[in-house]
C-alpha cells in the first residue's frame, strides 16, 4: 500500500482529499498531512475525526521523498512551482491540482474516466496533472458526446460555487451574506478573494484577462480539453462566471457534432456513461441542482447532467445542463482516481 503525501491537507481540496482518503477509497499505508508554517503540528486526524494511519502536519521542505510514493498537491500554483518537481525528481509520483503543469508536453493531464490511456505508461517527470475543476466536469460529459456523433464546436457558460475559491472564498460568501441581510446597504469591498463582493451578485470575470479579454478560467476551458480528448483543433468558447452558491458548479453547455442525432439517442449515451448521472423528464425537479448535488455523498461523485435536448431546427445542435461537485469531482476525487489507476498499474508499493 502506498504512502501518501497531501500538500495543503488543512484546504478545501485536501480536507476532502483526507476524507476520502479516510473512506477507503485508495487503501494507504501512511498519510502524511502537509501545511504552511502556520499549521505545523495541527492533528488533522483529530480535527476532522478520521481514522487514517496519519501524523501531525509537517512543512513541505520537512518532506522526506524516501519515505513516500505519491504526493498530492492542492496547495496552490506557487507551491506546486516551487516543490513538486523536487519531488517528482525524487521519483515520487505526484498528481497536482494548480495549472502549474498542465499544458506541458511531459505532463499527462488526466481524466480517469475518459482518457486513462495516457497513463498507460508512468511518465518520465512523474508528474501527472488534474485539470481544472470546470474542465472535468466538461470534458465527462462532452466524451460520449464525441464518441456519439463527433464534437465540432463547444460553447460553455459556467455557473461557478464559492468553494472554487477555498475556504477562504467560503468563508468571504458566508460573512458577506450575512453583512448584506443585517444591512441591505452594506456594499462589501472590491477585492477578497473573487475580486469583486459575491453575496447577491454575480462576477462574469474569473482569474485575470489577457489582451484578447479571455480570462485565466476561460482559457483553461479552452484548452484543456482539447487536450484531453485529443481534439488539438476543438472549437471552445467559454465564458466562466462565479456565483453566490457555497458548493457544486454548474455549466450550460451547447455543442455542435458532426452527426445529426436525436434527444434520445443522446440521452442514452449519457446514461451509459459511467460516472453520469442523467436527469430526465421523469425525474422531479427534472435538472440537477448545485445544492442537491452536494447534499449526499453518492451524488457528489458522480457528474449530473441534465435538460438535455437537440434543436428541434437543428439536429446537430445539442444543449445540456452540467452540475458537479467542483471539490470532488473537480479535484480531490479526480486525483485519487489517478493515485488509483496508477497503483492498479502496479506503479506504487
Ligand atoms: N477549490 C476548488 O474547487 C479546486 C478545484 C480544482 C483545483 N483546485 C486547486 O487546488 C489547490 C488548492 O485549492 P483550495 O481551494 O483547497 O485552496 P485553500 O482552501 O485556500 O487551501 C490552500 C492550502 O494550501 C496550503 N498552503 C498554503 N501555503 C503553503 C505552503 N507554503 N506550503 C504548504 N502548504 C501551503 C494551505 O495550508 P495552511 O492552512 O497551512 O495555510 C491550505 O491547506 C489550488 O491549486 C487550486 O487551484 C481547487
Amino acid at each position: 500500500m502506498p504512502r501518501i503525501a497531501i500538500i495543503g491537507a488543512t484546504g478545501a481540496v485536501g480536507r476532502e482529499c483526507l476524507t476520502l482518503l479516510d473512506s477507503g477509497l485508495v487503501p494507504v499505508e501512511r498519510v502524511v498531512p502537509v501545511g504552511s508554517a502556520r499549521s505545523v503540528g495541527r492533528d488533522l486526524r483529530a480535527e476532522l475525526a478520521l481514522s487514517l494511519p496519519m501524523a501531525p502536519l509537517v512543512t513541505v521542505e520537512d518532506l522526506d521523498p524516501r519515505a513516500l510514493d505519491v504526493a498530492v498537491f492542492c496547495a496552490g500554483v506557487d507551491v506546486s512551482n516551487r516543490e513538486a518537481e523536487r519531488l517528482a525528481a525524487a521519483g515520487v509520483l505526484v498528481v497536482d491540482n494548480s495549472s502549474a503543469f498542465r499544458m506541458r508536453p511531459d505532463v499527462p493531464l488526466v481524466v480517469p474516466q475518459v482518457n486513462p490511456r495516457t497513463l498507460a505508461v508512468r511518465p518520465a517527470s512523474h508528474l501527472v496533472a488534474n485539470p481544472n475543476c470546470s474542465t472535468i466536469q466538461l470534458v465527462r460529459a462532452l466524451a460520449p458526446l464525441h464518441e456519439l456523433a463527433t464534437l465540432d464546436s463547444v460553447v460553455v457558460a459556467t455557473y461557478q460555487a464559492a468553494s472554487g475559491g477555498g475556504l477562504r472564498g467560503l468563508e468571504e460568501l458566508a460573512r458577506g451574506s450575512r453583512e448584506v441581510l443585517d444591512d441591505p446597504g452594506a456594499r462589501g469591498e472590491p477585492g477578497g478573494r473573487f475580486g469583486q463582493p459575491l453575496p447577491f451578485d454575480l462576477i462574469p470575470e474569473i482569474g485575470l484577462q489577457d489582451d484578447s479579454g479571455l480570462t485565466h478560467e476561460e482559457r483553461k476551458l479552452v484548452r484543456e480539453p482539447r487536450k484531453i480528448l485529443g481534439l488539438p483543433e476543438l472549437r471552445v468558447s467559454a465564458t466562466a462566471v462565479r456565483v453566490p452558491v457555497f458548493h457544486c458548479h454548474s455549466e450550460a453547455v451547447h455543442v455542435r457534432v458532426r452527426r445529426p442525432v436525436t434527444t434520445e439517442a443522446v440521452e442514452k449515451a449519457l446514461a451509459a456513461t459511467p460516472g453520469l448521472r442523467v436527469h430526465t423528464r421523469a425525474d422531479s425537479p427534472s435538472y440537477p441542482m448545485p445544492r442537491s448535488v452536494f447534499a449526499r455523498p453518492e451524488d457528489r461523485a458522480l457528474v449530473h447532467v441534465g435538460r438535455v435536448r437537440v434543436e428541434p431546427d437543428d439536429p446537430r445542435a445539442v444543449a445540456v445542463w452540467v452540475v458537479a461537485d467542483n471539490l470532488w469531482v473537480g479535484a480531490a476525487l479526480n486525483a485519487l482516481q489517478i493515485v488509483e489507476l496508477a497503483s492498479s498499474q502496479g506503479w506504487l508499493k
